[in-house]
């Protein structure tokens, strides 16, 4: 735990150059939220609010967010962020995921982005429970396991799909959820991109731990593995200039049903 935070409170000044943001999620949530017209939300792990600016840039009009991280650099960094782009409807609280001190049955809305493995799952999802209103819902979006092992650092950086087994699978969302009053799995939406880089960015990408996997390899085991990817990259793709791969992510569309 303390180490995770360590990287986060490290990277929180670049983390949002480093990854790329997509806005295919925004306009699934978007939508799924159409019939409303006031908004009570909440985004738990929401880092430096790359994705909470893209939601009321999209939602607009009567969105009200609370902005939830455990990390004070990302925190300050989200409120830094969303006044540069004029928004104004938004508080941040400094927790855990795991006991959230909300209100209950008061949100219409609860998201998380590439943030839940890093939560206990079970008790997460308690509190999401608790705190959302009957008919109200949790949008999940995460990499499973098997994605991450298909991915551009799944298959060319040595030991990445080993070493990061805190993100989980379908079942273990399902099994998980069987324990929590009221929360029922809705859909699963798959989101596919197509990326573009050179090599050397992606060296930038490693080096600066953009993925918080890096964090879990010695200083030594990652600079011979780094060694290795920036080989196995030469070999496999013909032109270090022009890498081209595909990212996977998946979004868990959960419902709150009292019954
Ligand atoms: C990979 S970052 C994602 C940030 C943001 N959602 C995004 O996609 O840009 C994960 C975030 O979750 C936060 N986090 C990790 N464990 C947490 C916990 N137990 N409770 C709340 N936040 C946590 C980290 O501080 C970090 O900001």
């Amino acid at each position: 735990m303390k180490e995770i935070h360590q990287h986060f409170s490290k990277i929180a000044q670049e983390y949002e150059d480093l990854r790329t943001t997509d806005i295919e999620p925004i306009l699934y949530i978007k939508k799924k939220l159409e019939n409303l017209t006031k908004i009570k939300g909440a985004d738990i792990g929401c880092g430096g609010g790359r994705y909470d600016i893209e939601l009321f840039n999209h939602i607009g009009n009567g969105f009200h967010l609370i902005c939830i991280d455990y990390n004070e650099n990302m925190l300050r960094k989200l409120d830094k962020n969303l006044r540069e782009h004029n928004i104004k409807e938004f508080n941040t609280i400094r927790t855990s995921a795991n006991i959230l001190p909300l209100a209950t049955n008061y949100f219409d809305v609860l998201v998380t982005f590439n943030a839940v493995h890093h939560f206990n799952l079970l008790d997460f999802l308690k509190e999401s429970s608790r705190v959302l209103r009957n008919n109200s819902r949790l949008f999940i979006y995460t990499r499973l396991r098997s994605q991450n092992q298909r991915n551009i650092w799944g298959k060319f950086f040595p030991n990445f799909h080993n070493k990061e087994k805190r993100l989980f699978e379908i079942n273990k969302l399902e099994e998980t959820l069987k324990k929590v009053h009221y929360l029922i799995l809705e859909s699963i939406e798959y989101f596919t991109y197509k990326r573009k880089a050179n090599l050397e960015w992606l060296v930038t990408q490693a080096r600066k731990h953009h993925y918080s996997t890096f964090g879990l390899y010695s200083k030594k085991e990652f600079e011979e593995s780094l060694k290795k990817f920036q080989l196995n990259i030469i070999s496999h793709f013909k032109n270090p200039d022009k890498i081209i791969w595909k990212d996977e992510n998946i979004m868990f569309n959960i419902k709150k049903c009292e019954g």
